[in-house]
């Protein structure tokens, strides 16, 4: 008897939230895989990327919510991604191909990091590849109209919840500031904005590309904006210039 080869984990960026936005590479694999994992949402409601691509799926698939506490603690983070990667490894020894369905990009901030180096530590013959997607920053830019960056500008872009003190020096480096994860620490950022003078050159997009969307232009009134955790800033620290030399 020969032992079925082992299955693919194919790691599937599925864009900022308009289903449209996956590509064609994405709905293919998509579409033909025999299980689809994706991150479990929270408090019984559809997950993120679970919620972008329902509609492409058939009833025949395997849909696998896994599960990626929202918490810091290392330690119930590695236990997490110990189940989730037993979940997956399941499917994959026995040869079935499995899409891990991320949020935008699959290697931008993406869970589909920590389930693909979890696998390589527990099981090194896991065969993973990667289909990249369209991330919230390039999102963002096209729903505001403007281009993120031109010629020789500088882009920084920082996760603002873990990174709050690199926020002075990348204000000072950078013509283009975009700002992730910004939602529960809005209104320290905001200060910090207000001392730069940076508030009429900052927007705010919530939910880019999704119906939901929304955008704030010039945050100068708005210290107290509620922004949902699918949101961000984009700060042009240096208006945009365009200059033909
Ligand atoms: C864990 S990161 C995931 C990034 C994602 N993998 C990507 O490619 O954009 C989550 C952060 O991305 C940003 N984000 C993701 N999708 C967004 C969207 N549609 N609109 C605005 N911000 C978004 C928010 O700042 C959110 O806190």
């Amino acid at each position: 008897m020969t032992l079925p080869s082992i299955g693919t984990l194919y790691g599937v960026g599925v864009g900022p939230g308009d289903p449209e936005l996956i590509t064609l590479k994405a709905l293919r694999l998509l579409e033909s895989a025999p299980v689809v994992a994706f991150p479990a949402g929270v408090k019984g409601r559809l997950g993120r990327a679970q919620g972008i691509i329902s509609q492409w799926l058939s009833p025949e698939q395997v849909q696998l919510a896994l599960q990626f506490p929202y918490t810091a603690d290392r330690q119930i983070l590695a236990e997490a991604w110990k189940i989730a990667s037993e979940q997956v490894w399941c499917y994959l020894r026995r040869g079935r191909n499995v899409v891990f369905a991320s949020e935008g990009d699959v290697s931008f901030y993406s869970t589909f990091t920590y389930l693909a180096q979890t696998l390589q530590q527990f099981y090194p013959e896991v065969s993973i590849q990667a289909t990249p997607g369209v991330c919230s920053p390039l999102s963002a830019a096209a729903v505001l109209g403007i281009p993120l960056t031109i010629q020789a500008q500088r882009l920084a872009i920082l996760p603002v919840l873990h990174s709050l003190a690199h926020l002075e020096t990348a204000l000072l480096w950078a013509d283009v500031v975009v700002l992730l994860k910004v939602s529960s620490i809005y209104r320290e950022v905001w200060s910090v904005l207000q001392k730069h003078q940076l508030l009429e050159h900052s927007f705010a997009v919530e939910n880019a590309t999704k119906p939901e969307q929304m955008i704030y232009a010039d945050l100068s009134d708005r210290p107290q904006l509620q922004l949902p955790y699918f949101s961000l800033l984009v700060v042009q620290v240096k208006p945009h210039q365009l200059s033909i030399n």
